[in-house]
């Protein structure tokens, strides 16, 4: 499927990826109403993945929960950012009061609202964010998580998620407040934050992979684990699975490429299962080595 934020903005852009071969798709993240995100340019593809400050430019809940309810032939993913705890809850009711019957994906870690820290690098936040979630929310619900990069981060934060009845944690939103620069011009390359923004793309594959993998150690093993980061091509997708994810999500690469990336993706990965001798997904799922 396509990564939040990726190709899923507009009726249109979202009509594609119904058409697409991907599994399924995912919505932009949404606020309560539309936002105009941040100035541009705010996106820019780099040799090695991406750079961006979009700041959730949306259309707002209620375009993205009409249009997944009225295009359920693909069980979709609706994605949520709320901008304040407030703001996160009266999405989540409108939703609960819908007939929206897909998943939602909780985004506890967008990095590009000037003045908002990404939610899920505060634990007790995010832990008084879920139980408050969950009071309210009762359909099937996972969250979007920013880049761990400590052992120790890892374990806490997955004994707080731990405590509730997550379907899913995707794994990763991009590298929060990179900066590119351009040296011929001695300029950044994205307008806002004076050109900080959240780097995607090849750069992030170890850090998506180690991710990835923490949390599909770590989880109980009925919150499933979805992949993203660096997905670019078949043996990217297959190192994901192989360290535990359940579901791929394809971002900076299907900007670059669009719809038929997923064909190909896919095309890719059976050929290197078919030469490992593999014919379902379950016979190498998280099943990544150790020396
Ligand atoms: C954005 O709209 O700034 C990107 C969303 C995200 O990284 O979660």
């Amino acid at each position: 499927m396509n990564a939040s934020g990726v190709w899923c903005r507009t009726e249109a852009e979202l009509d594609e990826l119904i058409k697409s071969s991907a599994s399924t798709f995912v919505t932009k993240s949404s606020t309560l109403e539309f936002r105009e995100g941040n100035p541009e340019p705010r996106y820019v593809d780099l040799e090695l993945g991406s750079i961006n400050s979009m700041g959730l430019p949306n259309l707002g809940i209620d375009f993205y929960l009409n249009y997944s309810i009225k295009n359920n032939q693909k069980e979709n993913f609706l994605s949520v950012a709320g901008l304040t705890r407030e703001e996160n809850l009266e999405m989540l009711e409108k939703v609960q009061n819908s007939e929206f019957s897909g998943l939602l994906e909780l985004n506890l870690s967008c990095p590009n609202v000037i003045g908002k820290p990404q939610v899920g690098y505060d634990f007790d936040a995010t832990k008084s964010l879920l139980e408050e979630v969950f009071s309210v929310y009762k359909k099937p619900l996972g969250v979007k998580l920013p880049p761990y990069f400590d052992i120790v981060h890892f374990q806490q934060i997955a004994e707080i998620l731990n405590q509730f009845p997550l379907k899913f944690v995707t794994c990763v939103n991009s590298i929060g407040n990179g900066l590119f620069i351009d040296t011929d011009s001695e300029k950044v390359v994205i307008k806002p934050k004076n050109g900080f923004g959240g780097i995607g793309g090849k750069y992030i594959k170890p850090t998506a992979l180690a991710n990835v993998r923490q949390f599909y150690t770590l989880l109980n093993p009925e919150i499933k684990v979805i992949g993203c980061g660096g997905i670019e091509n078949g043996k990217d997708a297959f190192e994901h699975i192989l360290c535990g994810a359940s579901m791929l999500q394809v971002g900076t690469q299907l900007m670059k490429e669009g719809m038929s990336a997923f064909d190909r993706i896919e095309k890719e990965l059976r050929e290197i299962m078919k030469q490992k001798g593999y014919s379902t997904i379950e016979d190498f799922k998280g099943k990544l080595q150790s020396l």
